[in-house]
């Protein structure tokens, strides 16, 4: 999705932005450009398509010391390179760059145009960057203008602005959408990701919903929208400069699926106690007896995170036996949702970012609840509004499609349901046997990695179909969403997740020889009413694939395969790997572009 980078200091300004701009990449975008300040002037340069084609259009040298740029992913107007960003004022006075969605956009133009300003562009941002021109003729003081003109916006915003009389000035500003500043010697960055800033510096400030800053070489200033200055000091940041390198491996999606061991050592490192056969957890900050005060827990998410909460709140009930269910945070958000004190909410986000997520957080915590972050980005915004929670560590996704941070939020959650299942009444023999499984995952989760070309052989074999199922029951329906969502994000094939139990009230209809199921089998109490589905399937000459316990289906299946079992808490992660694999290689196969899949974008910062 949309980022912001942003430099001003003594060095050229132009390959530190095309750098930051390219850490960015990740998120996905479809156009690209930058602003550049020289002397009395300010250069916008832009471009549709991949960053290589920003690069072509950019002079070969540039002696701007200051510029700001974006990369764009399209909601208001088609991806264009008139609609690409920097935006400027009719008289080319000022550049902003702006991630979010004005909602009140078309009043302001209607209101703007009126008074004889013009309009180049379908987007909501020019609409802004005039704006601020207007204010601007008040007084000539950009922070001023672009505070004015942020009290009369209604949506959300990240920006950044310059104008061509205030050199080496950028002002940028945040409401729901990530702005960080990061401070150099002598020099200041800013981006929407701290990724972009870490090459440079790890002293950050992240802005706050609301508030605007003045930044130049040597300096920052911070306020508020009634103009109220805010003492900020810079924080550390603490997270990997890596991106960029797929390492031996063709693809990220490739490379982060064959992480996931190391991810889950990661996760469970320092956070087991085979002593008390329990977890432990450094941020919750919530006592055992606050833990116990809890009556039930409500997951929430998008996308893959939400599948890995409706997962993980299986696994929450079963091991603790309280109550626990998921919704999707957007839903959730926007129903009025009655938010109870003696429920515990998780906010499931592996960037952070996430905004139907964070508002959902906003919404519980504005109504007195308790909401803990599940977050793989080190200081995202989720993860700082929660103030509290479990941290992934999984490292950098910078596959579009998360494969690794589903694991690793599985397996959190594996280990919370633990640690309030020995709160409750799970007996010490049983909490081991847990730990146990949890210490052999890694190494499960590698020899299935390594059986890759069974997954790769069985993938080719249903690439050219046109539409696929995928069925399961309990853990293995969210595994069968999971398997789907993947599918259709990456190799575009039209793929629906049903629970085993609904497919004979209607979607049996579809069932023919060119629909293949995909069918999660694991060795539980549901295996025969499984195995009955299988042969109802089978019946109507619908293709089956299992992915099954070992020694679980000989026949019932036109292709089979086997995974080790593990413990009920676990065993959903290593059922996962194979599917992961299936939609990797599907897509492949398909030629599709792995990584980057049309349309989707990796943190979706806009509701
Ligand atoms: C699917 C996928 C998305 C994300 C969703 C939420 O492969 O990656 O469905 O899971 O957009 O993103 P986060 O976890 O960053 O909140």
């Amino acid at each position: 999705m949309c980022g912001i980078v942003g430099y001003t200091g003594a060095k050229p300004a132009m390959p530190i932005l095309m750098a930051g701009l390219g850490q960015l990449e990740y998120r996905g975008y479809d156009s690209a450009g930058l602003a550049l300040q020289r002397r009395k002037d300010i250069d916008i340069i832009r471009a549709c398509g991949r960053l290589s084609e920003l690069r072509d259009a950019l002079p070969k040298r540039s002696a701007a010391n200051a510029g700001i740029g974006h990369t764009r992913w399209a909601t208001h107007g088609e991806p264009s390179v008139n609609n690409a960003h920097p935006h400027s004022d009719a008289a080319g006075e000022l550049a902003l760059v702006h991630n979010g969605i004005i909602e009140n956009a078309s009043e302001l133009k209607a209101h703007l145009a009126g008074l004889g300003v013009s309009f180049h562009t379908d987007t909501d941002s020019e609409v802004l960057a005039a704006l601020i021109h207007h204010e601007y003729q008040a007084d000539q003081d950009l922070l001023a203008a672009t505070r004015r003109a942020l009290t009369r916006t209604v949506g959300t915003w990240g920006i950044a602005v310059m104008h061509k009389d205030h050199k080496g000035e950028i002002v940028t500003a945040r409401n729901g959408s990530p702005v960080i500043i990061g401070v150099g010697e002598h020099e200041m960055f800013l981006a929407s990701d701290a990724q972009a800033l870490v090459p440079y510096t790890r002293q950050v400030i992240y802005l706050e919903d609301g508030e605007l800053a003045r930044i130049t070489a040597r300096s920052y200033e911070v306020q508020d929208l009634h103009a109220t200055r805010t003492e900020r000091l810079p924080a550390t940041i603490d997270i990997e400069a890596t991106l960029a390198s797929t390492g031996e491996h063709a693809h990220f999606t490739l490379k982060e699926i064959y992480e996931q061991p190391d991810a889950l050592r990661r996760l469970m490192s320092g956070r087991l106690d085979e002593r008390f056969a329990t977890a432990h957890f450094g941020g919750l900050n919530l006592t055992p007896k606050e833990l116990l005060g809890f009556k039930r827990i409500k997951l929430l998410g998008c996308g893959s995170a939400l599948i890995s909460a409706s997962i993980g709140a299986a696994t929450i009930e079963r091991l603790a036996r309280i109550p626990a269910d998921a919704e999707s945070a957007a839903e959730f958000r926007y129903r009025n949702p009655i938010i109870e004190t003696d429920t515990l909410y998780f906010a499931v986000s592996q960037s952070g970012e996430t905004f139907d997520s964070l508002a959902a957080v906003q919404e519980i915590q504005r109504k007195g609840g308790t909401v803990l972050g599940v977050v793989n980005v080190v200081g995202s915004s989720i993860a700082r509004q929660c103030g509290a929670g479990m941290y992934l560590h999984a490292g950098p996704e910078v596959a579009v499609v998360s494969t690794k941070t589903f694991a690793s939020t599985l397996a959190a959650f594996t280990l919370f349901a633990l640690y309030l299942a020995r709160m409750r009444d799970l007996a010490p023999a049983e909490g081991s046997r847990v730990i146990e499984a949890l210490q052999g995952l890694p190494d499960l989760v590698q020899s299935l990695v390594e059986k890759h070309e069974t997954y790769k052989g069985i993938a080719e074999k249903y690439a050219d179909f046109d539409r696929a199922y995928f069925v399961g029951r309990g853990e293995g329906y969210g595994l069968a969403q999971e398997g789907a969502l993947k599918l259709k994000e990456i190799s575009y094939i039209h793929a629906e997740a049903y629970p085993a139990s609904e497919l004979k009230h209607g979607p049996l209809a579809l069932i023919d020889p060119q629909t293949p199921t995909f069918a999660v089998v694991p060795d539980d109490d549901l295996l025969s009413k499984n195995r009955s589905t299988l042969a109802e399937i089978r019946t109507r000459k619908g293709p089956v694939i299992a992915i099954c316990h070992e020694g679980t289906l000989s026949d019932e299946a036109d292709d089979i395969i086997e995974v080790p079992r593990s413990h009920p808490a676990t065993d959903p992660i290593a059922l996962l790997i194979p599917l992961q694999f299936i939609a990797y290689y599907a897509a492949l196969a398909r030629g599709c572009d792995v990584d980057k899949p049309r349309n989707l974008a990796k943190s979706v910062t806009v509701e």
